[in-house]
């Protein structure tokens, strides 16, 4: 028996001025589209915008629907979007910001696990890390270098 530590290196910006330039761009973009999110049930805005490496900037909010399940998460809309119109081009960088009609969103907030795999694949399929920065309506914003970094031990192809 042995014990393995797994850990998630991380960087920690104050405000989104400390972001690199572009990447503050990039997060206006999410903060629009945030704006404008159908989530009538949660009240729980995300926005995400992401950017490829021919330059084009996908965006996506989450989409609620009365039957719950049927909703979907901001990030898979952008990533399903992506796939679908630019098949075969790398994602550079994802970034997140989330706001809710009920409370404050102070903190970072992070991509749910279902997210997190959906991601995953794209990562893995691309060879490529993707990096990741997420906040809550504004404030601190964490970055992580890799869908790997916020997924170890994921469920990838080499399992099937
Ligand atoms: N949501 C996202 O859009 N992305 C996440 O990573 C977590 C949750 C949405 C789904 C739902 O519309 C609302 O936030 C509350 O869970």
């Amino acid at each position: 028996m042995k014990k393995i530590e797994i850990t998630t290196p991380i960087t920690l910006y104050d405000s989104v001025e400390e972001l690199p330039l572009d990447v503050q761009d990039l997060m206006m973009e999410a903060v629009k589209i945030r704006d404008t999110a159908y989530a009538p049930y949660s009240k729980f805005h995300v926005g995400t915008a992401f950017l490829l490496e021919n330059g084009e900037i996908i965006t996506g909010n989450n989409q609620e629907n009365a039957a719950y399940p049927s909703g979907m998460c901001a990030e898979r809309v952008a990533v399903w979007q992506a796939g679908s119109q630019f098949p075969g081009v790398k994602i550079k960088t994802i970034v997140i910001t989330a706001s809710s009609k009920n409370k404050p969103v102070k903190e970072p907030i992070a991509p749910c696990g279902g997210c997190r795999q959906a991601l995953s694949e794209y990562e893995i399929k691309q060879k490529e890390n993707i990096a990741i920065y997420f906040m809550g309506e504004t404030g601190n914003v964490i970055k992580t270098e890799s869908l790997h970094d916020l997924l170890p031990l994921a469920f990838d192809k080499s399992f099937l």
